[in-house]
């Protein structure tokens, strides 16, 4: 073992190992939490001032992050944050979490890694360990990543060390955490490796080493993947079940009690998010530039991202049936962010489901009590729409609502009650009822009689 290696080690177990971490979102914030908790003198680094500004102020901003934690952190001198790349020159090790979103084209957008890490390479210094966490396509790590740190001369795996580890991190999870799930981690070498899972080893309960960067990159495209691909089947047979008047809720309920060689996953109003939606694409870019074509990925995505326009199909049939247009309507969206009790909507099918039905003429308003407000650039309708307050006595108001996010805090007893029309896109509302229209069920009025299909 090499000085350098031996005295990370050693720094990591004694824990005088200073850790930073960049872009602190939903990933990075609770990672320096974690190693703060662990024992590390932790630095944030973020563009963004006003994340800096609440975690020196001890707040936190990431509803899985408790404030009372980045307080009793920040107050005894274990974390803080800064727009400052200088920092760098102090630290040990630093973890990348900064997006990495698709372009209009679907290509990769490799640009906030790349300024990540040229900012980092200005600072770099013999010694560091930097391990990058952002979900990329294989080769990211080899190929753009450690020519970028090489620029200035010293080498990768001898005077640095370079890693990645996919984080695996599910908002508004209440069991699974940063600490509680296994962490993938590959090294460029063997040191490389060895110090990285020194690092995890001492703020997550269990490392799984892989042999390079490489398949620790594949391995997280493989889970995205199969939950994109399991997600556009079961969407698929929504549709078909819809066709064949079958209810598709009650068929995976079924299925699931098979004890093995079965996984639930559910059909929806489409993919939300910064990674089911997202992720597959990466791996698809790569694929084809190696000559290879991946259908499932590209099958599974022509499916998922045809579910908003089921949706708002089903929004036509319901007003349908009380003679009424989708033009004209009043249309209430209940939910907004990509998934139940979040605050995210990044990617979110409640913005196409809203911006088809506005294109088509519909008066669409929206409840979350997790979003306050849609701005102009997240939706095609390119206008501000503020969330109503929509309760008990409101919900009379609207021709149809639409449940696209089946957050725990709606009144569905209340929406059923008052409602004209119900668009239920997440089985929400479980007892038939003439006005519920269910994604992937029989009609209301055809409810449990086999009705001939076309
Ligand atoms: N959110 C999830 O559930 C989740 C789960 C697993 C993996 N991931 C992956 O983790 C990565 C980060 O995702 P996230 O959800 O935390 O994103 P995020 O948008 O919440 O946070 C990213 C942060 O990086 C900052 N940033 C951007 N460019 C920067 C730069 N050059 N220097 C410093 N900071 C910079 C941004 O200001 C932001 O605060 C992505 O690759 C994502 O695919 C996300």
């Amino acid at each position: 073992m090499s000085p350098l290696v031996a005295s990370l080690v050693e720094k990591i177990k004694t824990r005088r190992a200073r850790t930073g971490v960049v872009g602190l979102g939903y990933v990075g914030l609770p990672l320096a939490v974690e190693l703060a908790k662990a024992g590390f003198r932790t630095t944030g680094i973020d563009l963004d001032p006003r994340k800096i500004e609440a975690i020196n102020a001890g707040q936190s901003y990431i509803p899985d992050v408790a404030t009372a934690d980045v307080r009793s952190l920040q107050q005894a001198g274990k974390l803080d944050a800064t727009t400052d790349f200088s920092v760098v020159k102090d630290l040990d090790t630093i973890n990348i979490c900064v997006p990495t979103p698709l372009r209009k084209t679907k290509d990769p957008d490799m640009s906030y890694i790349v300024s990540a890490v040229e900012s980092i390479a200005e600072h770099l210094h013999p010694g560091l360990l930097i391990s990058l966490e952002s979900t990329t396509y294989p080769g990211t790590t080899d190929e753009v990543v450690q020519p970028l740190l090489e620029a200035k001369g010293l080498k990768a795996g001898t005077d640095f060390f370079l890693a990645f580890s996919p984080e695996r991190v599910d908002p508004g999870n209440a069991t699974f955490h940063t600490r509680n799930v296994p962490k993938v981690v590959g090294g460029l070498t063997p040191d490389c490796l060895e110090l990285a899972s020194a690092l995890y080893g001492a703020a997550v309960d269990t490392i799984v080493p892989v042999s390079s960067t490489r398949v620790a990159e594949m391995v997280k495209l493989l889970e995205n993947t199969f939950r994109a691909v399991n997600i556009g089947l079961v969407n698929e047979l929504a549709l078909m079940c819809d066709r064949m008047n079958i209810d598709v809720w009650e068929v995976v309920e079924a299925a699931k009690t098979k004890p093995f060689g079965f996984m639930a996953f559910y059909p929806g109003p489409g993919l939300g998010g910064h990674c089911i939606p997202i992720d597959p694409f990466y791996l698809s870019w790569k694929a084809k530039q190696s000559g290879f074509d991946p259908r499932f990925i590209e099958l599974a995505g022509h499916i998922n991202g045809s579910m908003p326009h089921y949706v708002v199909e089903k929004v036509a049939d319901a007003l349908n049936t009380k003679r009424k247009s989708i033009n004209g309507s009043n249309i209430l969206i209940a939910g907004i962010a990509y998934k139940r009790d979040i605050d995210d909507m990044r990617e979110s099918p409640a913005l196409d489901v809203m911006g088809l039905l506005d294109a088509k003429g519909a008066n669409v308003s929206f409840v979350d009590p997790y979003v306050a407000e849609v701005h102009g650039r997240e939706w095609s309708g390119k206008r501000d729409v503020k969330g109503v307050e929509a309760g008990r006595g409101t919900f009379g108001r609207y021709d149809c609502i639409v449940i696209v996010t089946d957050h725990k805090t709606f009144d569905y007893d209340a929406m059923v009650a008052e409602a004209d029309l119900i668009v239920d896109t997440r089985n929400a509302i479980r007892k038939p009822a003439p006005h519920v229209f269910r994604l992937g069920a029989p009609r209301p009025e055809t409810h449990g009689e086999r009705v001939a299909t076309v």
